[in-house]
């Protein structure tokens, strides 16, 4: 903890290059992107675990401050996105380390050169949701504190737990034996090379997400009547009662070429951005929290949500029958008169 207050007092002293910024800034993006990441997978499992859940849920993404939040979410994905693709590339290329504050110039310029458009194209759904509705703006505290509250109460007690299951292991002696050196060993340097590789694979990935989700349409048409959802072939969605979940159904259950595109996208995704992330916070906490109880205490909780999100969020994607394929296998049944899927729901 010292050594966190240390950093900050530090970083605001240090006049340093525009490298320190470019850290800073670095490490800010990525954990604002994870925070918001565990979030968005529980919340996106609830369309196949608890559809009322998931109707509310987007219904919360809709209020403005969820809109602001929106805006420093696709920020912070765009700066930690161009930053990190520059520490990639100046890894492996040491000739250029000379330029290392020029890069980090250009990577801020892309940015703000990438954002204007984006912000632009984002503002104009927000725009257009607003006039549709006229006087119906409203701040929707109540709807964020319900969205949230659940996570910082999971939080707390997954932290909790963290820490009972850390003291109680601090009382084997053989698990409070003088720590191997992490540094230099295989898996570490293993997970130096995961990092910059899952990262330039993440790239396509988050912006074609990203594209989709805010370019293409805004969060806004995630619940709207009658719309098609991005890249689908499965019509608009006509649900009135659960748009947002239809959404999601019609999206996961949509194939090309025999493929649910959408499903194999998302588990890309899911499984790239959660490893990358997560290894990413046990970087900071490990530079940060040197307790050995609070630090071991960390990293089960750390470890523990990885395995949870992983498993909830894979879980989503794979386990709802989709709704298409059940309907075209039993008009099949209905054709030939036998019933080919006992399972159709
Ligand atoms: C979009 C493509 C991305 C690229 C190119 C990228 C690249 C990188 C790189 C190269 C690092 C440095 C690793 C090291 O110091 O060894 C890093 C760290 C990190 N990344 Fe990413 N990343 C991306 C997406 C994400 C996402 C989506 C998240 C959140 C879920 C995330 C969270 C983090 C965190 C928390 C760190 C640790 C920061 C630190 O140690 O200061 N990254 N990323
Ligand atoms: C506010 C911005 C975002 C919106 C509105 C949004 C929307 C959605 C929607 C509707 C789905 C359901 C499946 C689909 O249609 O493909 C989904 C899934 C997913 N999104 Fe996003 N997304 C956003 C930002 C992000 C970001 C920044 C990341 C990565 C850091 C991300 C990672 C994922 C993952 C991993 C899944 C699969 C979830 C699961 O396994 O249950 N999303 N997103």
């Amino acid at each position: 903890m010292t050594s966190l207050v240390l950093t900050i007092t530090e970083t605001l002293r240090y006049r340093g290059e525009i490298g320190k910024w470019a850290w800073v800034l670095h490490r800010v993006s990525g954990s604002g992107t994870f925070v918001f990441l565990i979030m968005h997978v529980i919340d996106t499992s609830w369309a196949t675990f608890y559809p009322e859940l998931y109707a509310k849920a987007i219904d919360a993404y809709k209020t403005p401050l969820f809109t602001a939040g929106e805006f420093v979410l696709v920020a912070c994905v765009i700066y930690h996105a161009l930053n990190g693709l520059r520490i990639t590339l100046l890894d492996y290329r040491p000739q250029w380390w000379r330029r290392q504050a020029d890069t980090a110039k250009l990577v801020l310029l892309g940015t703000l050169v990438l954002l204007v458009p984006v912000f632009l194209v984002m503002a104009g759904h927000v725009v257009n949701y607003y006039n549709e509705r006229a006087g119906a703006f409203d701040l929707g505290l109540d709807k964020m504190v319900e969205a949230t509250a659940p996570f910082a109460i999971g939080t707390v007690i997954v932290l909790g737990l963290g820490l009972v299951v850390s003291a109680g292991a601090s009382l084997i002696p053989s698990l409070n034996a003088p720590r191997k050196r992490l540094k230099g060993s295989k898996m570490e340097t293993f997970l130096w090379s995961f990092m910059r590789i899952s990262g330039v694979l993440i790239i396509p990935l988050v912006f074609g997400h990203l594209a989709m989700m805010h370019l293409i349409q805004g969060v806004f048409d995630l619940s709207r009547v009658g719309h098609v959802p991005v890249f689908t072939n499965l019509g608009p969605n006509m649900d009135d009662t659960l748009t947002a979940v239809n959404f999601v159904r019609l999206r996961w259950d949509t194939m090309l070429a025999g493929v649910y595109i959408w499903r194999v996208y998302d588990i890309l995704l899911l499984f790239l951005v959660v490893l990358h992330g997560f290894n990413g916070v046990r970087y900071i906490i490990n530079d940060y929290i040197h307790n050995r109880v609070v630090n071991r205490a960390l990293h089960l909780a750390l470890f523990g949500t990885m395995i949870g999100v992983l498993l909830v969020g894979a879980l989503a994607i794979l386990q709802s029958v989709p709704a298409t394929t059940a309907e075209m296998l039993s008009q099949t049944s209905r054709t030939i008169g036998v019933d080919v899927n006992p399972f159709v729901r």
